[in-house]
């Protein structure tokens, strides 16, 4: 028998010996090692002697003893590849698993049973995201939108696809995806979209658009001139970053965190008290993901309106002004309105709207959040930076903006090809049209678009595929 690695550890350092000849092997059958990857050295030794004290044998690395591999907060393909670059003899015995057992386990005092929701796994739709993505990326906007509205339908499921037969029938999945499906069923994953992962220039542009103000168009003329990294583009003389993008840099750790429900709700309450101090009866409403019961977002979207048509004019900037006094203003970039009621019914949907907006990021401090704020480690300070989006349709105007910042882009996305290839009718944010009576329908509520396409009414919750 060969001695494991536990003891090994213990006979080179004799000052971890002592402390750990108390501590007695409970389960023989468990080897746990910890990824340090994310979890960070300090709390991947806390939590080793953790186990260790509670019975459990945790290796420092990664050998063929091995059976529970733990990570927190890993990114599935990621921690796959790198799992398989480390030789183990046979990966497919390894669980892989999310800290969540580790964590009962500890709280139970032993090994809990693995179940498949402890399981680290990539997701179907998380591939086909990242070949959205690419798609994206290489400027095929018919591939991207393609796998997106896969990814959407299964995103829809109530449970995982376990079988490829459970793919029939559904809607939207071309030969590309049920190639995806069926290489994850079988291997578990997917070469493909390990090698677009793994792609130089995939991760560059992934990385760059991943900043405030940055779309694919900059993303690729960085790309081209050898720019790689953060610091490469900062420290490149010949790079005018614009206000945006300075702000994007500037605040990168916070906004590129996600939102908490309980921080987009501290934030409507700020936003609302700052409204309503200008105009009492004007109409504030959070939409955006949070409007469909998100719990996790990655900015909070509000829609603001007067009840009496033309009242609005001038408030945003009002907002903006008393936001700014708060001293919690940390950007904003206000885009007038180019609403132009003559120039309606548009056929060009995927443009924005002509409303008038502006993106902001704001201070919001811990104390102003139910729970406190969702903190990055070692970070001391009392508040953080969240993007915010204000949005100021005219009141008449309102149903068809509260439905196309409600989203999902997704769900608009379809909503309005079934109008237009179903009912030969137009929308966008700005207006209804009926193409057969040549006239435009009123909406003063999002009810009345459901029913004027003829549809149930589908709550925002259920907008999220
Ligand atoms: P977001 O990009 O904020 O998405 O746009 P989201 O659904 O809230 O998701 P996260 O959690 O923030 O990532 C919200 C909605 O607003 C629409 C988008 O299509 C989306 O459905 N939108 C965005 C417009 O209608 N017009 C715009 O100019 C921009
Ligand atoms: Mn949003």
């Amino acid at each position: 028998v060969l001695p494991n690695k536990y003891e090994a550890t213990a006979v080179a350092s004799p000052k971890q010996a002592s402390a750990r000849c108390q501590e007695e092997v409970k389960f023989k059958e468990v080897m746990v090692y910890l990824v340090e990857k994310k979890m960070g050295r300090s709390r991947r030794n806390f939590l080793t002697s953790l186990a260790r004290s509670k019975g459990f044998r945790v290796d420092d690395v990664l050998s063929d003893e091995v059976t529970h591999v733990v990570a927190e907060d890993n990114q599935a393909g990621g921690l796959w590849s790198w799992l398989r670059e480390q030789g183990l003899r046979d990966i497919s015995k390894v669980q892989v698993l999310d800290i969540s057992w580790f964590t009962e386990s500890m709280r139970e005092g032993r090994p809990v049973t693995v179940e498949s929701r402890h399981h680290i796994q990539v997701r179907d739709f998380d591939a086909l995201e990242v070949l959205a993505e690419s798609s994206e990326f290489n400027e095929n906007e018919g591939r991207c939108l393609a796998f997106r509205r896969a990814a959407s339908v299964l995103k829809s499921l109530p449970s995982a696809v376990r079988s490829l037969g459970a793919t029939q029938g559904l809607p939207c999945l071309g030969e590309h995806t049920e190639a995806v499906i069926e290489e994850i069923l079988q291997f578990g994953r997917c070469f493909k979209v390990e090698e677009i992962q793994c792609d130089e220039r995939y991760q560059a542009l992934k990385l760059f658009t991943s900043v405030f103000g940055v779309g694919p168009k900059t993303a690729e003329k960085w790309y081209r001139r050898g720019l790689r990294s953060f610091k490469e583009i900062l420290n490149e003389p010949a790079i005018q970053l614009n206000k945006m993008q300075r702000a994007g840099f500037l605040y990168y750790r916070d906004i590129s965190k996600t939102v908490s429900k309980a921080e987009a709700q501290a934030l409507r309450c700020i936003i609302e008290e700052t409204v309503h101090w200008i105009m009492p009866d004007a109409i504030l409403a959070l939409t955006g993901g949070f409007r469909r019961g998100k719990e996790y977002g990655h900015d909070v979207d509000f829609l603001v309106t007067t009840p009496e048509l033309g009242r609005e004019e001038g408030l945003l900037l009002h907002v903006i002004d008393r936001l700014q006094d708060q001293g919690i203003l940390l950007y904003c970039e206000h885009q007038g309105t180019t609403f132009d009621a003559t120039k309606l019914p548009s056929c060009n949907f995927e443009a924005m709207d002509h409303f008038e907006k502006c993106f902001l990021i704001v201070r919001l401090y811990e104390d102003q959040v139910e729970g406190g704020l969702q903190r990055n480690p070692g970070d001391s300070r009392a508040w953080r930076a969240i993007r915010v989006d204000l949005v100021v349709p005219p009141v008449d105007r309102y149903a068809t903006a509260l439905l196309g910042w409600t989203g999902s882009r997704q769900f608009v996305r379809d909503l309005r090809r079934f109008a237009r290839k179903e009912r030969r009718m137009l929308f966008d944010n700005h207006a209804l049209y009926d193409k057969t009576k040549k006239m435009f329908l009123s909406t003063t509520t999002e009810e009345d678009i459901f029913v004027h396409l003829g549809l149930e009414y589908v709550e925002p919750w259920q907008r999220n595929a």
